[in-house]
């Protein structure tokens, strides 16, 4: 028989050892044992390697599309709509048995010049009306949920007297400009849940309290005016360097959850700009960011959706966006897979953190 105290240090060690077995299962089935929903962001550049779509079949319930769904790539012209590559993305997804939450329709980044010539010109309203209707509908009855309006509130933007940020879409359109998207997708697409998505909510910076509590107040004025919201998407492109307001955060994903909102972790990486060069401390970290991010966020049972903004670091937006960039000039290492798609110790930190999840009510 074993002494006491190895026999409480190997039952101490059991969840470990058992979460390291667990591993071997696909992130799909993990997260599917806690009714969580995992899945990756996808493009079509990313799926033209079959080893890429076999590893986004074998590991996602869901993706969602990176470029192919924005205003830049359906719309190029007013009117002329360009379906082809989201086309393709949706057809992969039926394939595969991939549900598909889809991203976006109002964003102030990306914006073709005709669509903020029409924004100043007054024809805000019946742009965004037009867009909706075609790219929505297009869709419908095909997606699980919208981003409908993406990243709204932002402190580095000027803002109105709500928090909302003078970006052209709420000054072409109206203070009212969330209501009328979350309508205009409700009447093109009556059965995906209709999210509103941003990031930056989780930190501890005097900016990002009142981000957080923007949104609690725009939100309660949404839902008091009947509008179809049904979710809120937490994009956590976390950033290590800023302090995690745990309690804050925790209280904030609460109150979300009161309003009856579904909570969804949209875009999940870590960003190792600042983290050392060597390849294996670097993983480590950015692994061990992940596990910590992902206890706190999953600790809120309203988190049903996790998904990450791609699978392998070859795909990752940080080498084309400055955000990424690393003063060594090192490739950016946020994702769960490698360069050569094979796991990261941030794939084994996501299995864990999955497996000691709660599990939400089906
Ligand atoms: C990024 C894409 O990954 C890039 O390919 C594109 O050039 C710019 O947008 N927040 C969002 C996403 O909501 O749409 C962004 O995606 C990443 C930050």
């Amino acid at each position: 028989m074993l002494p006491r105290r190895a026999f409480l240090t190997a039952l101490a060690g059991l969840p470990v050892a058992v979460a390291k077995v667990a591993r071997a299962n696909s992130l799909r089935d993990l997260a599917r044992a806690k009714n969580i929903t995992f899945g990756s962001e996808v493009t079509c550049a990313d799926i033209a390697d079959q080893n890429y779509a076999n590893l986004v079949a074998r590991e996602c319930a869901i993706m969602t599309p990176g470029i192919e769904a924005k205003w830049g790539s359906t719309e190029p012209a007013e009117g002329r709509f360009r379906f082809g590559p989201m086309d393709d993305l949706a057809q992969f997804a039926a394939d595969a048995g991939l549900c598909l939450h889809m991203h976006n329709l109002i964003w102030a980044v990306g914006l073709p010049n005709w669509t903020l010539a029409a924004l100043q010109a007054g024809r805000g309203r019946a742009v965004m009306q037009n867009h909706i209707a075609a790219v929505a509908g297009r869709y419908r009855g095909r997606v699980r949920s919208w981003d409908v309006v993406n990243e709204p509130i932002d402190p580095r933007w000027p803002a109105d007297r709500n928090g909302l940020c003078t970006t052209p879409w709420r000054l072409g359109v109206g203070a009212d400009f969330i209501m009328d998207a979350l309508a205009d997708t409700a009447l093109a697409d009556p059965t995906a849940r209709l999210m509103i998505n941003d990031d930056d909510l989780e930190y501890d910076m005097p900016d990002r309290d009142k981000k957080r509590t923007g949104y609690l107040r725009l939100i309660e004025d949404l839902l008091r005016r009947g509008a179809p919201l049904h979710g809120f998407g937490l994009e956590a492109h976390v950033k290590p360097w800023l302090p995690i307001a745990e309690k804050p955060y925790r209280r904030f994903l609460h109150e979300l959850a009161g309003f009856g909102l579904k909570l969804h972790v949209t875009e999940f990486d870590v960003n190792d700009r600042l983290m050392p060069g060597n390849a294996d401390a670097r993983d480590a970290l950015v692994a061990a960011v992940a596990r910590h991010y992902l206890d706190l966020v999953l600790d809120e049972p309203a988190v049903v959706t996790l998904i990450t903004w791609g699978l392998s670091d070859r795909s990752t937006w940080m080498l084309r966006d400055p955000t990424g960039h690393r003063a060594d000039g090192l490739a950016p290492r946020p994702l769960p897979y490698d360069l050569d798609l094979q796991p990261k110790k941030m794939r084994a930190a996501i299995a864990d953190a999955l497996y000691f999840a709660r599990e939400r009510p089906a």
